[in-house]
């Protein structure tokens, strides 16, 4: 049975994963703390939290709120920084066999270009995730990813700057998801992985004010995932390179219905928070489905369900 894939088939280093599914940035911190709940290296890949060039201490309290079929988040891109990372987390990834990829965050062009530069050739680290879901500061407060002209001038930008593969995360704030994909893709990005989470809030009615300490977060968990899947398989249908699919994956059943709409490989995020097994318990359910169904390789079930 085979369920490898390869996700920069463009690229001279290529992505080939061992199998299909990753944990999705910042619902598993680095892959390397203590008391994992099981062993990281049988993912396909693994993938860091939210890295920026200086470290950030994030938004303030309270950041998560429990809605009825998912979470709000307003961590603010809490991290250690690209300097740390490089002193202390990827010597450990060096000693791994399976691919570790390093989502990244700037907030103007720049930014993820010097990221990109400084990661390249660093031991450990196997390719990037670029999350293009941030405030555009120097063009005043957009997000990168919401239209196609700056999601691809940083996607443009950190391909310039690296040799790696370049894997562009988009975010589904945008009434054009389509066209952002195009654009990424055509500006060099080696896959896409979709979706990030949703804005959202929720007010406290009896302190009469956003419960959130940033007044807005965003949305993740089995709410979006019907949104996640539509827009996966959009972009799917429209792109040639590979698309990791993400948004509300809890079971394999899930992961399988965003492989059967176009995804190469998915990301399982929110789903730790209740079962920190779910990503390896996502694996070995697609492994049992290939049993049953007789299916040799995963890339038969590539975009089998499109109708
Ligand atoms: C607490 C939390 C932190 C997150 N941090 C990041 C991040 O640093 N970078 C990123 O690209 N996405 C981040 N995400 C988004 C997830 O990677 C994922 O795209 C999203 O949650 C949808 O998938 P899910 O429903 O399986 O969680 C975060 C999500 C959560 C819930």
């Amino acid at each position: 049975m085979n369920l490898s894939v390869q996700l920069a088939p463009n690229n001279e280093k290529g992505m080939l994963l061992a199998n299909p599914v990753m944990n999705a940035s910042g619902t598993f911190g680095y892959g390397t703390e203590d008391g994992a709940f099981f062993d990281v290296q049988r993912l396909g890949a693994v993938i860091c939290k939210g890295t920026t060039l200086k470290p950030r201490e994030g938004n303030p309290q309270p950041r998560l709120a429990e809605t009825p079929a998912g979470v709000l988040n307003s961590v603010g891109l809490q991290n250690i920084g690209v300097e740390a990372l490089i002193r202390e987390k990827a010597p450990v990834w060096a000693s791994w066999t399976v691919p570790v990829i390093v989502n990244i965050a700037g907030e103007t062009v720049e930014e993820y270009a010097h990221l990109a530069a400084r990661l390249d050739g660093v031991a450990g680290v196997s390719g990037l995730e670029v999350n293009i879901s941030c405030p555009n500061v120097a063009a005043g407060g957009a997000e990168f990813g919401g239209k196609p002209g700056p999601a691809a001038e940083v996607t443009a930008a950190v391909r310039k700057a690296t040799t790696l593969p370049v894997m562009v995360k988009l975010t589904p704030n945008t009434g054009d998801i389509v066209g952002v994909a195009l654009a990424v893709a055509t500006a060099g990005a080696d896959c896409i992985s979709l979706i990030n989470t949703l804005k959202g809030m929720a007010i406290d009615v009896a302190r009469r004010r956003p419960l959130l300490g940033n007044v807005f977060g965003g949305l993740s968990g089995p709410a979006i995932r019907p949104v996640a899947l539509h827009m996966v398989y959009q972009v799917a249908r429209a792109v040639s390179v590979p698309v990791i699919g993400c948004g509300g994956i809890m079971s394999a059943s899930d992961a399988l219905e965003f492989i059967m709409a176009g995804a190469s490989a998915i990301q399982v995020g929110t789903a730790s928070f209740t079962n920190p097994r779910a990503p390896l318990e996502v694996l070995e359910g697609l492994e049992e489905f290939m049993r049953a169904e007789r299916i040799a390789d995963i890339r038969e079930l590539i975009g089998a369900g499109r109708g």
